[in-house]
C-alpha cells in the first residue's frame, strides 16, 4: 500500500469545532455553531481547594467486586480460548488478580495521512463487515445505484461505531458481532448527492434506516484471530434494529408519564426507532448497552413547540428559534413525527440507553428510562462487591457531566434461566448519581496552559450526588419522571461539574479503576465559557484527556471516590502534555480520545476522533498501560483511512482480536461518493466497515 496525497477539498461555511465541517454537519447537526447548552451557572472547581487532602482513602487497587465485558475480561489466564458465555468469564474475585505490567509488545505505527489501514509490522487486518453488506438472511447484495429503504433494513447500516462481540455458548469460533450505525453521509451514499434538501422521501427513509444496530453471527477463521460473517441461509440471530421500523419498549420509572407520550403512543411506552447510538458496553448478561447520542439533529420545528418545552428543548440542543436549525436533516418529510410543532414530546424519547438481547432476535429492545436521559455517549457496567450492577456513563457535549446508575436488583450469576431473566431487569430500576469533582491544588496553580501544579498531578476528589432512586426524586421542584427524562437540568440543579465533553467510560476489571475520555472542548476558559478547573485544565482544550476515577474503598455503589488525569493528550513534544510521567519521547502524539477499552492484561485501548483537525493525522487506535512501571507508555497500534474516525474497539478475552468501527472514511467538505477523498475498503469509494487486526502468528495483542 502506497502513500496517497490526502485530497483537500473546498470548505463549506461551517468552521466550528475540531472537525471537518461535514463531520460537524451530518455528526451533530452543526453543534459547534450553537452555543453549548450547558448556560447552567454550576461551580466550577477551579476555585475550590480541599483543605483535606489525604491519601488514606485511597483504594486497594484489586479489591473489588468482578464483571466482565463480553470477551474483554480479565479472564484470559484462566480461559485461554474464548468463554461459553458472558457469563463464564466472570472472575469470581479479582481481588488476587495481579496487575500485569509488562511492556506493549507491538510495533508503533507512525502518524499518517494515508487511505489504508496501517497496522504494526507482524499484524493482519481485515474487513468483517461494511456498509451494505447483508445481515439478514435473504438480504439483498448491495447496489449503489438501487439502494431502497426495504433493502437497506436488511443490510448492515452505515456510519458503525460500537463494536460488541457476545460468544455463543458453547463455542469459542462463534459470536454474534454487534454494531451501532450512529448516523449517515448521505453526500457519500447516494450518488448524483447535491444537498439534503434534494434528497427523495424514499432516499430519507433509506438513511433511517441505515441508523441503528445489527446483530451479525461471525465464525472464526481456521485458529487465527480473523473473523468473518456466517453465511447460512439460516441465520437466526442476524437482525437489523432500525430508526425507520423497530419497536422498543420503554422501562423504568418515567414509561408511560406524560413527557414520552404521543398522539402515535398514547401510553408513552413504546417508541419507532433508536437514534444517533454512539458507543456501548457489553453486559455481563450477554446483552449490549447503546447511547442515544445527539439526537437534537433529527428534529424540526421547536420554534413553534409550546413555549413551557421550549426550555428542555433547547437545553438539549434543539434551538427553538428557527424551523430549521442550521444542519438539519428535515426528516419530517418522511416522518412527521420528527416535527416537535405537531409532536413536541417525541424528541423526548430519544436520548436514552438502550440494550438489546442479541441472543434474542424475537425480543423488543429496550430503552432504560431509569439510567436517564442525556446525549449517552455509551454505558459500560461493572458488578459491585455487593452485586449490585454499577453504569457508568457520560454526556457528550461541551460542558456536559459524568453520571453512574447503580441497580437496584442484584446480579444473579449463573446461566439458568430464572438467572437471565432476573438479570434482564437489573437496568430497569435504580438510583441515578451525577458527578461533581474539586481538585486537590491552588487554583492558582491551574494556570490553563496544562502545567501540573506543584503536587505534580491533575487530581482531587469527588462526589456522587443522587439524583433520583425509584420513583423518589432528590432533585427540588423536579419529579422523578421529570428527573429521569429531563436529566440535565437535574444535574445543573445540584450543581455537578461541567467537564470537557464526556465520552466513553469504561470500568477496568483488573483494579477496578474506571477511565473516562473527556474528548476535547475548545471552548473550555474561552470568553463566557466556564473558566479552566484542575478535571479540565487546560484553556480551549483542543486535544482532550483520559480522567481517571477510584472509587473510595473499592466500592462502586458508593458516594465518593479520588480521581486524576493520567493522560493530557496532544503531540508528546508540547509541553502541556502529560502521560502519567513517562519519557514523552516515547510516547504517540493522541488527540481527542474518544471510545475506551482494556485488554485482558489490564491495558487500556483508546480510539480518537479529531486528529485530522488537530493533528493534521488520520485517526488511530492506541493502547497504554494504565499500571506499573509501563504506565504511561501509549503506543499507536492502528491508524484509520483518510476522514476516518477510529470507533470500538473491542478486544477479545483471549486478546487474539481487536475489532475497530472504521466510522466515516471519506467524510471530506467536499467529497461525494461520485466524487470521493477516500477509496477505502475497496478501490472505488468509502464505505465504513468494521475490521478485525490479529497477530500472524496467533499470539496476543497487548502485552
Ligand atoms: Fe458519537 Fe460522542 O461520539
Ligand atoms: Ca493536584
Ligand atoms: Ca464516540
Amino acid at each position: 500500500m502506497t502513500d496517497k496525497p490526502r485530497r483537500f477539498l473546498p470548505l463549506l461555511g461551517h468552521s466550528g469545532g475540531n472537525r471537518d465541517a461535514m463531520t460537524c454537519l451530518y455528526r451533530c447537526g452543526n453543534a459547534c455553531d450553537h452555543p453549548a447548552p450547558n448556560e447552567s451557572g454550576n461551580a466550577y472547581l477551579g476555585d475550590v481547594v480541599s483543605s483535606e487532602l489525604s491519601r488514606r482513602g485511597v483504594l486497594r487497587a484489586g479489591a473489588v467486586g468482578g464483571m466482565v465485558l463480553g470477551f474483554g475480561g480479565a479472564v484470559a489466564a484462566a480461559t485461554p480460548a474464548m468463554a461459553a458465555t458472558p457469563e463464564a468469564l466472570i472472575p469470581e474475585s479479582l481481588s488476587h488478580r495481579p496487575t500485569r505490567a509488562g511492556a506493549l509488545t507491538f510495533e508503533t505505527v507512525a502518524p499518517n495521512t494515508r487511505d489504508a489501514v496501517t497496522i504494526p509490522a507482524g499484524y493482519k487486518t481485515s474487513v468483517v463487515i461494511r456498509w451494505g453488506d447483508p445481515v439478514v438472511a435473504g438480504a439483498p447484495a448491495f447496489d449503489l445505484h438501487h439502494q431502497s429503504a426495504a433493502r437497506q433494513s436488511l443490510q448492515f447500516g452505515y456510519n458503525n461505531d460500537f463494536v460488541g462481540v457476545v460468544p455463543l455458548p458453547g463455542r469459542d469460533d462463534r459470536a454474534l458481532l454487534v454494531v451501532n450505525h450512529e448516523y449517515t453521509n448521505e453526500e457519500l451514499m447516494f450518488p448524483g448527492f447535491t444537498s439534503l434538501d434534494a434528497l427523495t422521501v424514499e432516499q430519507i427513509e433509506t438513511a433511517i434506516a441505515a441508523h441503528g444496530l445489527s446483530v451479525v453471527e461471525i465464525e472464526r477463521v481456521g485458529r487465527t484471530g480473523q473473523w468473518k460473517p456466517v453465511k447460512s441461509r439460516h441465520l437466526p440471530y442476524n437482525r437489523r434494529i432500525t430508526a425507520l421500523a423497530t419497536r422498543f419498549r420503554l422501562t423504568g420509572p418515567a414509561a408511560g408519564t406524560a413527557a414520552l407520550k404521543t398522539a402515535a403512543d398514547p401510553r408513552g411506552t413504546t417508541v419507532i426507532g433508536t437514534l444517533n447510538n454512539c458507543s456501548g458496553g457489553v453486559t455481563p448478561w450477554g446483552t449490549v448497552l447503546s447511547g442515544e447520542e445527539n439526537f437534537n439533529q433529527y428534529f424540526v420545528g421547536a420554534d413553534s413547540a409550546p413555549e413551557a418545552d421550549k426550555v428542555r428543548l433547547a437545553r438539549y440542543g434543539i434551538p427553538t428559534t428557527s424551523r430549521y436549525p442550521s444542519g438539519s436533516r428535515k426528516w419530517d418529510r418522511a416522518q412527521e413525527r420528527f416535527d416537535l410543532a405537531k409532536h413536541p414530546n417525541e424528541a423526548n424519547r430519544f436520548g436514552w440507553i438502550v440494550e438489546v438481547d442479541p441472543s434474542d432476535p424475537d425480543a423488543a429492545p429496550r430503552k432504560h428510562t431509569a439510567m436517564g436521559r442525556l446525549k449517552h455517549e455509551g454505558a459500560n457496567v461493572i458488578v459491585a462487591r455487593n452485586g449490585h450492577v454499577v453504569a457508568y456513563m457520560g454526556d457528550d457535549e461541551r460542558f456536559e457531566y459524568l453520571y453512574k446508575f447503580v441497580s437496584e436488583k442484584k446480579y444473579l450469576p449463573g446461566h439458568s434461566h430464572l438467572a437471565r431473566k432476573h438479570n434482564l431487569t437489573l437496568l430497569e430500576s435504580g438510583t441515578l448519581y451525577v458527578a461533581k469533582v474539586t481538585g486537590d491544588s491552588p487554583a492558582s496553580e491551574i494556570d490553563g496552559t496544562g502545567q501540573l501544579p506543584s503536587d505534580g498531578r491533575f487530581d482531587g476528589k469527588g462526589q456522587w450526588i443522587k439524583l433520583v432512586s425509584g420513583n423518589r426524586s432528590f432533585v427540588p421542584g423536579m419529579t422523578a419522571a421529570e428527573v429521569l427524562t429531563f436529566t440535565r437540568q437535574a444535574g445543573d440543579a445540584v450543581g455537578a461539574t461541567k467537564m470537557d465533553r464526556p465520552e466513553d467510560v469504561q470500568p477496568s476489571l483488573r483494579t477496578g479503576k474506571i477511565y473516562a475520555a473527556m474528548t476535547n472542548n475548545t471552548n473550555r476558559g474561552v470568553g463566557a465559557n466556564a473558566p479552566v478547573d484542575e478535571a479540565n485544565p487546560r484553556v480551549a482544550n483542543k486535544h482532550g484527556h483520559i480522567f481517571e476515577i477510584t472509587e473510595d474503598r473499592g466500592d462502586h455503589t458508593g458516594t465518593t471516590f479520588r480521581w486524576q488525569l493520567p493522560i493530557v493528550c496532544g503531540d508528546p513534544a508540547a509541553a502541556d502534555t502529560y502521560f502519567g510521567g513517562y519519557d514523552k519521547s516515547a510516547v504517540s502524539p493522541i488527540s481527542c480520545p474518544d471510545n475506551v477499552a482494556f485488554d485482558s492484561a489490564g491495558n487500556l485501548w483508546i480510539s480518537t476522533d479529531g486528529t485530522p483537525s488537530t493533528l493534521k493525522t488520520n485517526d488511530g487506535l492506541f493502547a497504554v498501560p494504565v499500571e506499573g512501571r509501563e504506565k504511561g507508555h501509549l503506543k499507536q497500534f492502528l491508524t484509520v483511512p483518510v476522514g476516518a474516525e477510529t470507533c470500538g474497539p473491542f478486544i477479545t478475552a483471549d486478546d487474539r482480536s481487536v475489532f475497530t468501527a472504521v466510522q466515516h472514511p471519506g467524510e471530506i467538505t467536499g467529497a461525494t461518493v461520485d466524487k470521493p477523498a477516500s477509496v477505502w475498503p475497496d478501490g472505488d469509494y468509502a464505505k465504513p466497515a468494521v475490521i478485525v487486526t490479529w497477530r500472524g502468528d496467533g499470539g496476543p495483542v497487548g502485552s
